[in-house]
C-alpha cells in the first residue's frame, strides 16, 4: 500500500499557526502531498512522523555525503557540548579543520569560516570587488549561489522574459531585492565558450570576478564541457578577474580535492558547503594568499557571532577525517554506486514507456523526463532543460516514488552518500519498480 502521511498533515497544519507559511525554508513548500515531518534518520534510512520508511537520495539537501547521523560525528558533537557550545573566540579545532582542508584541496591556502554558503558567497564577491577594484561580477544562467540579493540573479529566469541568448536577462526571483542589485551582474549561458567569450569581452575591465557552480548541479546537474574551465581560467588571468568555484554541493562530493581537483583546474576563491559541515550549519571559504590578501589586511569585513562555531568544527573535523580515510577507491565506488541506480531508473523507465533520461556523473544526478515531442542528447545548459524537462511529469513521479519510500530533493535531484551500499539500491530500485507502475497508470499530461 502506497503510503499516507495523516500526521505530517496535521502537523504542517498546525505549524502554519506558529510558523510563517509553515516551513522555515521557502523551497520546504515543495513536497508533495505535504511536507514532512520526520523523527529519526540512520545512515542512508530515513522515518517520518507516520512511522514511514525512506531510503534517503535528498539527503538534507545534498549535506549529509556520511549519511544520516553517523555515530562517530554524535559523539564528536556530544563531547564538544560538554566543553562548550560556543565560544566567538579561537579554539585548536578551527586550526586542525583549516589544516585539514588545506592538505585536501590544493587551492585552499587560506580559510575562513561562516554559517552558510550564502554568506561565504557574500563574502567572496566583496573580496573580488576589492581585490580588482571593479563592480561586476559574472555568473551562468540557472546558477544557485545562496538565497541572498546577490546569489539570485538570472536563476530562475522564466522563458518569456529572459532575453535574447546572447544577453541573458539579470532577473531576480525575488520580491524586495533593490533594483540596483541586478546592475551588478552580467549573465552568460553555461557551457558557451565562445558565448563566453563575448560576454567577457563586452564588459572587459569591469568584471571583477566570475562563479560559477563547477557542475550545473542546481539545474539538472550539467557537467561543464571540455574546455570551458580552463577558457575561464585563461580570461581570469588575462583580465585580473577571480575564479570563483561555488563547491557547495559539489566539495568532497567529488573526491577529497573537490570538483577542482575531480575536472582538474585551480580557483582563486572556492566556496565550501554543506559536507564541510557534515550537516551542521558551517561553510567556509578558501582560496589562495593573493585572493585573501584583502582580509587579512583588514580592508575587507568579513565577520560573524557563530563563525567557527566549536559544535560545528567538531562536526567538521569528523567529516574531513572521514574524507582522507578514503581510500583510491573514491569517488569512484560511490559513482559507482550512483551509476547502478541511474541504470535501474532507465530500465524501469523503458519498461514502462516513461521518457525518464537520468542526468549526471553519479555521485549526484537529475531525473529529467523530457515533455512530449523533446529532442534526445543530453541537456546541455539552463534553457534547454526548461525547454526539454517535463516538470509537472517528474513532480507525479516524484510523489510515487515518495509513497513507495524513495525520496529524491524535489526538483529531481539525487545524491548518493557514503552511507549507502549495493543493498540499498537494490531495495530502492525494487521500490521504484512500484512507484513507476502506479506512475504509468494514473498519470495524464495536463490538457
Ligand atoms: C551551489 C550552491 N551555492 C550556495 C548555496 C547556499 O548554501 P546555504 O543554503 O548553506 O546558504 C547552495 C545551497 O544549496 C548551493 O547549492
Amino acid at each position: 500500500m502506497p503510503y499516507t502521511f495523516a500526521r505530517s498533515q496535521e502537523l504542517f497544519q498546525r505549524a502554519q499557526r506558529s510558523i510563517a507559511a509553515g516551513v522555515n525554508s521557502g523551497i520546504r513548500k515543495m513536497e508533495a502531498p505535504v511536507p514532512l515531518y520526520f523523527t529519526r534518520g540512520s545512515g542512508p534510512n530515513l522515518w517520518d512522523v507516520d512511522g514511514n520508511h525512506y531510503l534517503d537520495f535528498q539527503l538534507g539537501q545534498g549535506a549529509l555525503l556520511y549519511g544520516h547521523a553517523p555515530a562517530g560525528m554524535a559523539d564528536a558533537i556530544a563531547a564538544q557540548a560538554r566543553l562548550g557550545t560556543h565560544w566567538a573566540a579561537q579554539c585548536e579545532l578551527e586550526i586542525e579543520v583549516a589544516e585539514r582542508i588545506q592538505k585536501l584541496v590544493p587551492s585552499a591556502e587560506l580559510i575562513r569560516y561562516s554559517n552558510s554558503a550564502t554568506e561565504v558567497v557574500l563574502t567572496a564577491f566583496r573580496l573580488a570587488r576589492a581585490h580588482t577594484g571593479r563592480k561586476l561580477i559574472l555568473k551562468f544562467e540557472g546558477h544557485y549561489h545562496g538565497w541572498a540579493d546577490e546569489g539570485l540573479v538570472g536563476f530562475a529566469n522564466p522563458l518569456d522574459r529572459w532575453g535574447p541568448d546572447e544577453n541573458p536577462a539579470r532577473l531576480h526571483p525575488s520580491k524586495g531585492v533593490i533594483p540596483e542589485v541586478l546592475d551588478q551582474f552580467v549573465v552568460a549561458r553555461w557551457n558557451d565558450v565562445a558565448h563566453l567569450r563575448r560576454r567577457v569581452d563586452e564588459f572587459r575591465g569591469q568584471i571583477a570576478a566570475i562563479i560559477f557552480e563547477p557542475v550545473l548541479c542546481n539545474t539538472c546537474v550539467i557537467e561543464p564541457a571540455p574546455g570551458l574551465m580552463s577558457a575561464i581560467r585563461e580570461l581570469c588571468d588575462r583580465d585580473g578577474m577571480l575564479m570563483i568555484s561555488d563547491e557547495t554541493i559539489t566539495g568532497f562530493r567529488f573526491g577529497g580535492s573537490c570538483a577542482q581537483g575531480y575536472y582538474g583546474y585551480k580557483p582563486d576563491l572556492t566556496i565550501l558547503g554543506k559536507a564541510v559541515g557534515g550537516g551542521t550549519p558551517f561553510a567556509a571559504l578558501a582560496g589562495t594568499k593573493a585572493a585573501m590578501a584583502k582580509i587579512i589586511s583588514g580592508e575587507v569585513i568579513h565577520a560573524g557571532t557563530l563563525n567557527g562555531n566549536p559544535l560545528c568544527l567538531a562536526a567538521s573535523k569528523w567529516s574531513l577525517d572521514q574524507i582522507g580515510a578514503q581510500g583510491a577507491d573514491y569517488p569512484a565506488g560511490t559513482q559507482k554506486l550512483g551509476r547502478k541506480l541511474m541504470a535501474g531508473l532507465s530500465a524501469l523507465a523503458a519498461e514502462h514507456k516513461v521518457p525518464l533520461r537520468p542526468q549526471g556523473p553519479g555521485l549526484i544526478f537529475h531525473t529529467v523526463i523530457l515533455k512530449p515531442g523533446a529532442a534526445e542528447g543530453p541537456i546541455n545548459d539552463y534553457r534547454d532543460y526548461v525547454r526539454r524537462h517535463d516538470a509537472p511529469r517528474w513532480a507525479h513521479l516524484r510523489r510515487c516514488l515518495l509513497e513507495e519510500g524513495v525520496r529524491a530533493i524535489e526538483r529531481g535531484l539525487w545524491s548518493i552518500s557514503l552511507a549507502h551500499g549495493d543493498g540499498d539500491i537494490d531495495e530502492a530500485l525494487k521500490r521504484a519498480a512500484v512507484a513507476f507502475r502506479r506512475h504509468a497508470a494514473t498519470w495524464t499530461a495536463p490538457a
